[in-house]
């Protein structure tokens, strides 16, 4: 991934499973991410056309996904196809919710605002084994910093481009993706690719467990 990339980590792949929508603030702005019965992932803004209701709170059935309120019912391009009040209606093509290119690597859901090659994450591993997702109330700059300035024992930052850093350990890479969820506040998306024990990963989840704790009690004591 360059620099130049626009792409953005939204959520660990495991965590939005078939079927399911999750919502989630990319820059302050309301997405849903959501994964239809092929098992594809769709990034949309989280709002209903219809009177504005998340559809993140939404049920997916197949490759559509119905919005709780009144049930329209939208395709996996955002299209309103079906309106459960009046059922011989063609549904009008203006009634239709923002969509963004979605596409998953490295165990991770990245979407990108204005469109992109899927090409540009070609760097990063294909899959990799989910750790966690940690929230920290930094920008992503500074939730970075908190990592490469104290990362787990055994590891070490080799790369560092932005909104990721990956650490090599002994036969182990950690990818971890920083999410803008606004302007102060980070979600950091961590995989694992190589040797990927469920004893390493507990480390790894204790690690970032300390992290958190770290930066909490850091906030307290400046406060
Ligand atoms: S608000 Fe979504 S169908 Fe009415």
């Amino acid at each position: 991934m360059t620099s130049a990339s626009p792409w953005i980590p939204v959520a660990l792949s495991t965590d939005i499973e078939t079927g399911t929508s999750a919502g989630t603030l990319v820059n302050g702005e309301e997405r849903v991410v959501w994964r239809d019965e092929k098992g594809d992932v769709h990034v949309w803004e989280d709002r209903c056309p219809h009177r504005g209701m998340r559809m993140s709170f939404g049920f997916v059935r197949g490759d559509h996904i119905a919005c709780l309120y009144h049930g329209w019912r939208y395709d996996t391009s955002g299209q309103c196809r079906y309106i459960p009040a009046h059922p011989d209606l063609e549904v009008p093509q203006t009634i239709k919710v923002p969509t963004f290119a979605a596409t998953e690597r490295a165990g991770i859901v990245w979407m990108a605002p204005d469109g992109a090659d899927a090409a540009e994450l070609s760097t990063l591993p294909e899959t990799a084994e989910p750790v966690r997702s940690l929230f920290l109330d930094l920008s992503t700059n500074a939730a970075l910093l908190a990592v490469t300035a104290a990362p787990p024992e055994g590891y070490r930052p080799v790369e560092s481009e932005t909104g990721t850093v990956t650490l090599q350990g002994n036969d182990v890479t950690v990818l971890i993706a920083a999410q803008p969820r606004n302007a102060g506040r980070a979600a950091l998306h961590i995989t694992v690719t190589g040797h990927t024990a469920a004893a390493l990963r507990r480390d790894l989840i204790l690690w970032a467990t300390e992290l958190r704790n770290r930066v909490e009690g850091q906030m307290v004591e400046a406060a």
